[in-house]
């Protein structure tokens, strides 16, 4: 068998998450019995044009689906499910052992079930019981049977373990059925694993494990984007927020091991390994947000929630004329607005009367605030931050500064995390929103740690 020659990509290769000291990266490619198994070959093109070095690991189900030959022929070298081929070469070992990082897509239900055990009865379960590298398992199958209590109970306990399991993408299955349980797009579950080894570079022995983390397993809510107040059926009063930095704090969070619930009324790609739970108005949002924060060890408010709302909404859409073919009404409608709920406040003050009928000090989720400032003649943006922070009474508040042009929808920013009393723990910028997550992150954790562990 012969390697066939590298197609020219114009791409570079990810320089940022290959290792420093070593040359081509080794990715394992596991590949389960399910459907989606084609999909991995674009997976595995993915790496490969990268410069990786990818060994293939299908399971014996996975043969039915797509062959060796087919495996062989695109990474360039001999493929098997067994353990008990070349068994000189110690392959159940050396592979795991020796690899950079593993990536199984499709996963399957079963290989889920498996790999949660601990079985060592084929090759890849033997792979995923020796890696040492961050390992991302990328389901695929059908919605009854991702929802299913023993596929639940497993992705928990391999999630608990550090291992990194991508949502499902929501969409066609199989057969005419819709539903979550499609494996994302290639392209999505290469992207989650250069982050994942984007943020464990450097770490020796080569990789980071995300348990390295205090993130890591904790339940952590994340809201992000700006909400959308309706007007009448076509219509919506909005803001400029594109809900980038909601997503590349959920992005970050997730590859530092926290399982991660993102509230977005924005339409970006979902981030890997996210639950996303959609919303539209500041109302929408404050139900999901209380919901989901009861469960949460830390909620961070990025979204950009709108402080007035129409009070009257128009079920048809509003006219400039009085009817078909009639005159343009004399006056433009006036609209007149209603206050929303300050989500944040009331976050907190649920968390307070937790903790006064508790009696315990340290109930309820770690609060964290977004401080989107213009400064102006009355104060700069700390000024304003300060006060906010003081009115709001979360437990972390980060500030950025907004304008036209400025931070909404674009890629850089600037960050300042301030503590209750009002002192700059950090600064971070100009940067990049996923840079700015991280320094964020940095300081939850330094907050969380000082926390005493909450009563289950
Ligand atoms: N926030 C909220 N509910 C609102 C308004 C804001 O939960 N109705 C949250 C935001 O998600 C953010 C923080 O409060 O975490 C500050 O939001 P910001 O828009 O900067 O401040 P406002 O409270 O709206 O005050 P102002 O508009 O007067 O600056």
């Amino acid at each position: 068998m012969t390697t066939p020659p590298a197609e020219p990509t114009g791409r570079e290769p990810h320089e940022e998450s290959r290792p420093a000291s070593r040359g081509r990266r080794r990715v394992v490619l596991g590949v389960g019995g399910g459907i989606a198994a084609y999909k991995a070959a674009l997976l595995l093109r993915l790496f490969t044009e990268d410069g990786d070095d990818v060994t293939v690991v299908p399971t014996a189900a996975a043969l039915n689906f797509v062959g060796a030959p087919t495996w062989e022929a695109l990474s360039g070298k001999p493929v098997s499910d067994r353990v008990w081929d070349r068994v000189e070469q110690v392959p159940h070992v050396r592979i795991g052992k020796s690899a950079d990082l593993v990536v199984v897509a499709p996963a399957t239900a079963d290989l889920l079930a498996r790999a949660a055990h601990g079985f060592a009865d084929d090759l890849l379960t033997n792979v995923l019981l020796t890696a040492r590298c961050p390992v991302v398992l990328a389901p695929a199958m059908h919605t009854e049977m991702w929802e299913h209590p023993a596929t639940v109970a497993n992705v928990a306990t391999l999630r608990d373990r550090g291992v990194h399991v991508v949502e499902p993408a929501s969409g066609r299955l199989t057969g005419a059925d819709t539903g979550p349980g499609r494996l994302p797009e290639p392209e999505d579950i290469h992207a989650a694993c250069l982050a994942i080894l984007d943020t464990s570079r450097d770490v020796t022995p080569q990789v980071r494990s995300h348990r390295d983390s205090v993130l890591a397993g904790l339940r952590i809510v994340v809201s992000a984007g700006g909400t959308r107040e309706p007007l009448d059926p076509v219509r919506y009063l909005g803001n400029r927020s594109s809900g980038k930095q909601g997503y590349a704090l959920a992005a970050e969070a997730i590859a530092r091991g926290a399982d991660v619930t993102l509230v977005t009324s924005a339409s970006l790609p979902d981030p890997a390994g996210a639950h996303v739970v959609r919303v539209e108005t500041a109302r929408e949002l404050e139900s999901a947000m209380s919901a989901a924060a009861q469960q949460a060890d830390v909620v961070v408010m990025a979204a950009a929630v709108a402080d007035f709302r129409p009070a009257e909404y128009a079920e048809s859409k509003i006219k400039k004329t009085h009817g078909p073919g009639e005159e343009e009404l004399d006056d433009a409608p006036v609209i007149r607005l209603v206050r929303n709920p300050d989500i944040l406040a009331g976050l907190v003050r649920a968390r307070r009367e937790l903790r006064d009928r508790t009696g315990e000090a340290t109930a309820g989720p770690m609060i964290v605030g977004f401080a989107a400032e213009t400064g102006d003649s009355s104060g700069d943006l700390l000024h304003h931050a300060r006060a906010k922070l003081a009115r709001k009474g979360c437990d972390l508040l980060v500030a950025n500064e907004v304008g036209a042009g400025v931070v909404f929808g674009q890629d850089d920013t600037t960050v300042h995390v301030l503590a209750p009393g009002g002192e700059v723990l950090l600064t971070a910028g100009p940067t990049t929103k996923a840079a700015a997550s991280a320094a964020v992150w940095d300081a939850v954790e330094e907050a969380v740690d000082v926390r005493p562990p909450r009563a289950e």
